[in-house]
């Protein structure tokens, strides 16, 4: 059988310290090939998605990789959080997706991606996983790492390794049957089925989720009506 081909990590730029990995990937995009990877040791301006911060100390892992895809497509978020959810399944921790954007272990964030896009040049995929770093005194009730988790220190470059396998193996997947790849993110999106509430701007819309739709939106029930919400639109709480 033929074997095909790596994308992802085809070259890798690693930094020790930079604003944001999603930054200098979309400044350097035009001159790299596909599936380049660019990993800090920390980063000073890390970010989430509508300008909230992303605490990057040293010691997590801070990546975005550098995609060509024939569209910016909102679904290439999953790509990031099914690799994430195999990678710490690898460590033998289980997780399940927070549509639209993170991966949480009992209630608490252990990642979050980022995923953004100009049309016609690049999509960047980043990708924050805490693994050995300290999560600030302000986020502890809700979010976790892997060493806290596991009770010791981890392998960075192992999990690196581990993740761009996972990455590469779905981005395939993304690229050819975008069905599948929403099957699993539905397996493994925990909401469906729960109340919950979305936040868009200043107003709160309390429902069900019942499903993610093909197109990676959310399709709950408020109050007997069915409603569509858009990856990028909203905050999601189910608390
Ligand atoms: P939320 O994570 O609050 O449900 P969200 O996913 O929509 O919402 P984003 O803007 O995508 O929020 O992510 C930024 C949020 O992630 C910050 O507001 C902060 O609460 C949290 N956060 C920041 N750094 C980390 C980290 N290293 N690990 C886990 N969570 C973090
Ligand atoms: C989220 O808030 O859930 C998304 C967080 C994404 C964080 C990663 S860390 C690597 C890349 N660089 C950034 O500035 N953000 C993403």
């Amino acid at each position: 059988m033929e074997k095909t081909k790596r994308v992802i990590g085809v070259k890798i730029i690693r930094l020790d310290e930079v604003d944001s990995t999603n930054e200098y990937a979309k400044a350097i995009a035009h001159e790299v090939p596909e599936g380049t990877v660019v990993v800090a040791k920390r980063q000073v301006a890390g970010k989430g998605r509508k300008g909230r911060s992303w605490a990057s100390p040293e010691g997590g892992l801070w990546m975005s990789v550098i995609l060509k895809p024939p569209r910016v497509d909102p679904r290439l978020a999953f790509v990031g959080a099914l690799a994430v959810g195999d990678t710490l399944a690898d460590f033998g921790i289980s997780v399940g997706i927070k549509w639209p954007n993170d991966v949480w272990v009992g209630g608490r964030k252990i990642s979050g991606i980022l995923a953004e896009g100009k049309a016609g040049e690049y999509s960047i995929l980043g990708i924050g996983l805490n693994v050995n770093n300290p999560i600030p005194e302000e986020l502890r009730e809700n979010a976790v790492s892997m060493m806290e988790l596991l009770g010791s220190k981890l392998p960075l470059e192992e999990v690196l390794k581990r993740l761009l396998l996972h990455l590469d193996g779905w981005y395939r997947v993304f690229l050819e049957r975008p069905d599948l790849l929403m099957a699993k993110v539905r397996e493994r999106t925990f909401i469906l089925g729960r109340p919950v509430t979305v936040i868009e701007g200043d107003e709160r819309i309390s429902g069900i989720a019942l499903d993610v739709l093909d197109d990676g939106s959310l399709l709950m029930d408020i109050d007997g009506q069915l409603r569509r919400i858009l990856y990028g639109d909203v905050s999601l709480r189910f608390f």
